[in-house]
């Protein structure tokens, strides 16, 4: 039986998802049918398909009491929309079904984990968040939550830890055992990360704190991801209220994967490298899956809380998915590059090699919105030098969004302040890329209102949403000093049904 809240958020859909006009979405990146979307939930291989579920408010483009929404793929580029899966209906999670995670169970069953949210009023009168990890259990659409609900709660916490910041548990299931990890607020007041394991998936055993922020890393830490790969283990997190440290963490909402060994017996990841995820405007809350080939795949939330209020006018739906990125450790550090599968959808290539640029150009039949495009960029001269390369995005004669790179400070620029959004909002970010010689290669993935960034083959990315008007579709080049460039463009072509 589908709950009321359910059932209404369903009929919502159905009744009113059909009037939004295709032309208005992205093509192969992930959006809510309606209304507002956040975090991936519930990445996970079900029956041989990918399932994503998110943070889901239906009933306007502002965050509200959250549900769950769902989409499917076999190829992470063409998704299928499914109805509402979990909606805000017991008593223990009345004010929102938080951030969370699924596996398939041995008997061909989903299990969700995902954080209860109910406000209480504190005895200082303040009024919080209770937050505790639940469970529903369903056919990879339906689901029912379940009867131990709450199956961890404040109880279940470390000695100091927070009944009011524990959320967005990741699930996984390692020789025949269940583990989850799950962000909490410890005494010191800032995050970490706690790990228990189950034999079932519904009762939980704590066994160790994984890591903790200890207040260099932001604060609380949220959605946390945790993984074998490549012989080294990482740990995704988000954390709230981060203080910018040069130019690797920018302030604010930030990502950090951290990489290191993981000491079974203390349950603890010794770290070796921290590093930001992705270096653009925005990205947040990743969370990942394994295929059955083995590749680890990434997901996040393509936007940032700082500015989410700032929207399109008239949308009727905000938020977008980043394209999903299969990730890599290299020389201590996370590479992450887009999905193989996106390839099939190439078309139409365009080659240039060897072109010589000093000041600015445009090459026959480079532009478009939805393309995927790699321009590699060498000196052109034996001296070597030259002073920085640009590339100009979705241009006409106003709106432009840039990547301009400077060999010498090693750094890259992504900028958006001309890209015709009416809205004082953060539109630059700068970090540090590793070329050789002044040789960089930029892979730019763009679907009409983004662009996702990769450089040197995975070694920093950068991701952003592009507001400006769909028209706006030029693409040019601007060299000070002298290049020798290579482009490479295909435009990506989807044929019948897209979501
Ligand atoms: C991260 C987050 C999570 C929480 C969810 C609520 O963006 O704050 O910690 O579960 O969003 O929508």
């Amino acid at each position: 039986m589908l709950s009321e809240k359910l059932q209404k958020a369903r009929d919502f859909e159905t009744k009113y998802v059909p009037h939004i006009p295709k032309e208005a979405r992205p093509y192969f990146h992930v959006t809510g049918g309606i209304g507002w979307i956040n975090d991936p939930n519930g990445f996970s291989v079900y029956k041989g398909e990918y399932h994503l579920f998110f943070q889901y408010h239906p009933y306007s483009t502002k965050w509200g009491p959250m549900h769950w929404g769902h989409v499917k793929t076999r190829d992470f580029v063409t998704w299928e929309r499914l109805p509402v899966a979990l909606a805000p209906d017991m008593p223990y999670d009345k004010d929102g079904c938080f951030s969370g995670s699924a596996v398939e169970m041995p008997d061909g069953r989903m299990l969700i984990l995902y954080t209860g949210v109910r406000m209480v009023r504190k005895e200082t009168g303040e009024i919080r968040d209770y937050q505790t990890q639940c469970v529903a259990v369903g056919d990879g659409i339906d689901f029912e939550k379940h009867e131990l609900n709450p199956v961890l709660s404040g109880k279940d916490l470390p000695e100091g830890g927070s009944e009011f910041d524990f959320r967005d548990p990741k699930v996984w299931i390692e020789d025949g055992r269940y583990y989850l990890v799950v962000g909490n607020r410890p005494a010191d007041g800032s995050g970490s990360i706690l790990l228990y394991d189950s034999e079932d998936g519904f009762k939980w055993n704590f066994l160790g704190v994984l890591s903790s922020c200890h207040n260099q890393y932001g604060r609380m830490w949220e959605c946390p991801d945790f993984f074998p790969l490549d012989g080294k283990y990482v740990l995704l997190t988000s954390p709230q209220e981060m203080t910018a440290i040069g130019l690797e963490f920018h302030a604010g909402n930030g990502t950090v994967c951290l990489i290191g060994e993981y000491d079974r017996e203390h349950h603890h990841l010794d770290r070796e490298n921290v590093q930001a995820i992705d270096y653009g405007l925005d990205f947040y809350a990743p969370q990942t899956l394994l295929t059955p080939d083995g590749r680890r795949v990434m997901v996040a939330w393509m936007q940032n809380w700082e500015t989410s209020n700032c929207q399109p006018r008239d949308a009727r739906f905000f938020g977008q998915m980043t394209l999903p990125r299969e990730l890599h450790v290299r020389d201590g550090r996370l590479i992450q590059n887009p999905v193989r599968e996106l390839e099939n959808y190439r078309s139409f290539q365009v080659l240039y090699r060897d072109v010589m640029l000093s000041g600015a150009t445009t090459l026959r039949n480079v532009r478009g919105r939805v393309l995927d495009m790699t321009v590699t960029v060498r000196p052109a001269l034996e001296s070597g030098a030259y002073r920085s390369f640009k590339i100009n995005l979705a241009s006409d004669g106003e709106y432009s969004t840039s990547i301009r790179y400077k060999p010498e400070a090693n750094t890259v620029r992504v900028d958006r302040t001309r890209c015709g959004f009416p809205h004082d909002i953060i539109n630059v970010r700068d970090f540090l890329v590793r070329p050789r010689n002044g040789n960089i290669k930029f892979r730019i993935i763009l679907d009409r209102y983004s662009m996702e960034l990769f450089v040197n083959d995975g070694e920093q990315a950068a991701t952003s949403v592009v507001y400006t008007d769909i028209s706006a579709d030029a693409i040019s080049f601007e060299a000070d000093g002298t290049v020798m460039m290579d482009v490479e463009k295909y435009d990506l072509i989807f044929g019948g049904d897209d979501q």
